[in-house]
C-alpha cells in the first residue's frame, strides 16, 4: 500500500501500490474534467504529482509541454502511482465547483397558465379512538374503516405494503392514535405520525449528461420550492454517452456503477434540496426524470450496448412507472414513485419529449422547429399537427470537447465572443480570466471570423498573408493568424491574459471539427423539412431549447448555417424546457398520459437511412 496525499485539502488516502492516479481521485470529491472518458486522447485530465513521475510514456509526452512536463504534470488517467506521492489538483478544478453552485439559481417561473396541474399523491389524517374490550377490531380495520369514512367509498380497494401495516401498531400507540396515511391511487405508500397533511412534495430532475437539475416542488400548492443544478458525476467516464456506454460494456459490474454515480447524486440533490426548502426529504412520494435514453437507462440499469450499434435498439422505449426500492440507494421512502418519460428512439429520449409537453406542442398550429444542441442534437419539427424527429451526430463540438482548447461552460470558459473592426471583445465564466473556449463562444467566434472574411465559406482559414491582401482585412486580425507546423491557427487569447499562461488559439482542425457538428444539425433540419414538404420560409418558430440556448447569439447560428435562415424575430431562446417538462410530468397524470401519446404520434427519422443523407451533409458543411 502506498499513502497519498491530496491538496488543496491535504486529504490523505492509503491505496493499493500502482493506483492509477484518476481511479484515487474517483475516492474523492475532486471531479476532474475527463472528456476522453480517461482513455489518455484529450490530454484535459492534468494534475502535478510530487514526486515526479520520471518513465512518461510517448503519448503522455505528445499531450503535454516540454514545461508542463519539466513540472511534473502528467495525465491522472495514464498515471499509475508506485510510491508516496502528493497530487496537485489545479485550481479551476476546486472553482468548477464553486460554479455550478452559482448555476443553481435556476429560473423557477415554470407553469404557464393553461396548465391545470393534479396530482394523485394525497394524505389522509385520522383520529382513532384507541381499542377496548368492547371494540375488538384490528388496528388495520379499524384505520380502514375511517379511512373508508374519510374517502367516502366503502368498496374502495386498499394495497397496503406488509412492511407498511407492520408500523401501524406502534405509530398508533406512540401518537396519541392519531396518524396521517399517504396514498398514491390505491396503494398506502407510507404512514405518518400526528398530522403531515400540509407536507407532500415531488421532485423533477433533468439528468443531462453534462448536468443535472434539480427541482423541488410541494404538491399541495404546486410551486417549486428550491433549485439546484450540478455536473454530472459521469462524466469521470468521458464526456460523451458513447464512452460510458463503452465503459459499462468493457466492465462487468459497469453498468451498477453507472446507475449508483446517478444515484449518489440524486440523493445528493435532493437533501441539499429538502434543506434549502426546510422540509424532510422522506416526505417526497414521486419523482420525475428525464433524459436522453441513455441516461434513462443508467438510471434503471438497464443493457445500453445496443444503443451504441446499429440498428441502435433500446430495451424500453415506454414510460416506466416503479417505487423508489426498485433504485438501489435510493433515499426516497422505498414506495415513493419515480417516473421516467417514454424515449421515441435510441437517441431521442424522455428530455426530447418533456420539450415538447413544456410548449403544449399538441395545441400547436404554427409550423414549430425546435432545436436542442448538444453532443446529439435532438431536432423536433411541428407541422399541421404531425411531429418528426431526428437526433443528429453532432459529436462533443458544440460542448467544446474535440476543440484545440475547447472545454465545458466552466469557470474560466469564453461563453461569448465579439468581434470589433478594432479588437475581439470576449466574456469568461466566473468574470476571471480565461481557460478555454466553450460552444456557445466558439460558434459566436467563428461566426465573427466568417463575417469579417478571415474564415472562407469552405472554413477554409486564411493565413496571414491571404488575408491581408482582402480588401476589407483589419490589421489586428491579420496578426493574430498565425502558420504552426503546417497548420493556420487564430489566436484568440495571448497567454498573458490566461489563467495558465497557456494561449488560446483556433485551430484549423478546430473549425473542421466545427463544420462537422453544424453540418449534421444542418442535415438533419433539411431533411425534416422535406419529410414535412415545406421549406424554410414556412417555419413560423424556431425554438432553441438546452441551457446552452440560453447564451447562444441566433443570428450567428443563421449566419453559420446552423438552423434556417428565418427573420431573427422567428427565433427563441427557451432555456431549459426539459426540466418545466419534468417538473409538469410531476404534477400531471394528464400530462403523463399525453407524453406517452406524443411518443406515439412523433415519427422518428434515422437519418443515415435517408437516401440523400450524406449529399445534404456535404452541402450543409460551408458557411454559406
Ligand atoms: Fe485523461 Fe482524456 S486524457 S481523460
Amino acid at each position: 500500500m502506498i499513502k497519498v496525499t491530496i491538496n488543496p485539502g491535504q486529504k490523505t488516502l492509503i491505496v493499493p501500490i500502482n493506483s492509477l492516479a484518476l481511479d484515487v481521485l474517483k475516492k474523492t470529491d475532486i471531479v476532474l474534467v475527463t472528456p476522453c472518458g480517461g482513455k489518455g486522447i484529450c490530454g484535459k485530465c492534468k494534475i502535478r504529482v510530487f514526486p515526479k513521475i520520471l518513465d512518461l510514456d510517448d503519448n503522455q509526452k505528445e499531450l503535454l509541454t516540454e514545461e508542463e512536463i519539466e513540472k511534473g504534470v502528467c495525465l491522472a488517467c495514464q498515471t499509475y502511482l508506485t510510491q508516496d506521492s502528493t497530487l496537485f489538483i489545479p485550481d479551476d478544478v476546486e472553482k468548477n465547483k464553486a460554479y455550478f453552485a452559482a448555476k443553481n439559481k435556476v429560473n423557477s417561473n415554470y407553469l404557464t397558465d393553461d396548465f391545470q396541474p393534479s396530482t394523485q399523491i394525497k394524505k389522509v389524517f385520522i383520529k382513532l379512538m384507541p381499542p377496548d374490550l368492547q371494540d375488538q377490531r384490528s388496528d388495520w380495520s379499524r384505520v380502514k374503516s375511517e379511512l373508508e369514512n374519510n374517502i367516502k367509498d366503502n368498496n374502495f380497494k386498499y394495497d397496503i405494503p406488509i412492511s407498511i401495516l407492520a408500523k401501524i401498531p406502534v405509530l398508533l400507540r406512540d401518537n396519541n392514535f392519531q396518524i396521517t396515511l399517504v396514498l398514491y391511487e390505491n396503494k398506502i405508500i407510507a404512514i405518518e405520525p400526528g398530522d403531515t397533511r400540509k407536507n407532500i412534495y415531488g421532485v423533477a430532475f433533468d439528468i443531462g449528461t453534462t448536468t443535472i437539475a434539480g427541482y423541488l416542488l410541494n404538491l399541495s400548492t404546486f410551486k417549486t420550492i428550491a433549485t439546484e443544478a450540478s455536473a454530472n458525476p459521469q462524466h469521470v467516464y468521458g464526456d460523451d454517452v458513447i464512452s460510458r456506454i463503452d465503459f459499462s460494456k468493457q466492465n462487468k459490474a459497469g453498468l451498477q456503477e453507472l446507475q449508483q454515480k446517478l444515484i449518489t447524486e440524486l440523493n445528493r440533490i435532493i437533501i441539499s434540496l429538502s434543506k434549502k426548502a426546510g422540509i424532510d426529504y422522506q416526505q417526497i412520494y414521486l419523482a420525475s426524470v428525464v433524459g436522453n435514453p441513455s441516461m434513462q437507462h443508467f438510471l434503471w440499469a438497464l443493457p445500453v450496448e445496443n444503443i451504441a450499434v446499429s440498428p441502435y435498439i433500446p430495451v424500453i422505449t415506454d414510460s416506466i412507472y416503479k417505487e423508489a426500492r426498485d433504485l438501489p440507494g435510493f433515499c426516497l421512502i422505498p414506495h415513493a414513485g419515480v417516473y421516467t418519460a417514454p424515449n421515441v428512439s435510441a437517441y431521442i429520449g424522455g428530455d426530447t419529449i418533456a420539450d415538447m409537453i413544456d410548449i403544449s406542442i399538441w395545441q400547436k398550429k404554427d409550423n414549430i422547429l425546435l432545436v436542442d444542441l448538444g453532443t446529439n442534437g435532438e431536432i423536433v419539427l411541428s407541422v399541421a399537427g404531425k411531429i418528426y424527429t431526428c437526433s443528429a451526430a453532432a459529436g462533443p463540438a458544440f460542448e467544446g470537447a474535440r476543440i484545440s482548447h475547447g472545454m465545458r461552460a466552466d469557470y474560466g470558459a469564453i461563453d461569448s465572443v465579439r468581434m470589433r473592426d478594432e479588437k475581439i471583445e470576449y466574456r469568461v465564466i466566473g468574470k476571471t480570466k480565461a481557460k478555454g473556449i466553450c460552444g456557445s463562444g466558439l460558434i459566436d467566434l467563428i461566426a465573427g471570423l466568417v463575417n469579417y472574411k478571415v474564415i472562407k465559406p469552405d472554413g477554409r482559414l486564411l493565413t496571414s498573408e491571404e488575408y491581408k491582401n482582402n480588401k476589407i482585412s483589419k490589421k489586428y486580425l491579420a496578426e493574430k493568424i498565425i502558420e504552426e507546423k503546417n497548420e493556420n491557427k487564430f489566436l484568440v487569447v495571448d497567454k498573458k491574459e490566461t489563467i495558465n499562461g497557456i494561449s488560446i488559439f483556433l485551430t484549423q482542425k478546430d473549425i473542421r471539427e466545427f463544420q462537422l457538428a453544424k453540418a449534421a444539425i444542418g442535415a438533419g433540419i433539411k431533411i425534416l423539412l422535406e419529410l414535412a414538404n415545406i421549406n424554410e420560409n414556412d417555419i413560423d418558430i424556431v425554438l432553441l431549447a438546452g441551457s446552452f440556448g440560453n447564451v447562444l447569439d441566433a443570428k450567428n447560428l443563421v449566419t453559420l448555417n446552423v438552423i434556417p435562415k428565418v427573420t431573427l424575430c422567428k427565433i427563441k431562446s427557451i432555456g431549459n424546457a426539459a426540466g418545466r417538462g419534468a417538473i409538469k410530468l410531476l404534477l400531471s397524470e394528464k400530462i403523463r398520459n399525453l407524453a406517452q401519446e406524443i411518443r406515439e404520434k412523433t415519427k422518428y427519422i434515422e437519418l443515415s437511412c435517408y437516401e440523400n443523407f450524406q449529399e445534404i451533409f456535404t452541402e450543409k458543411l460551408f458557411f454559406n
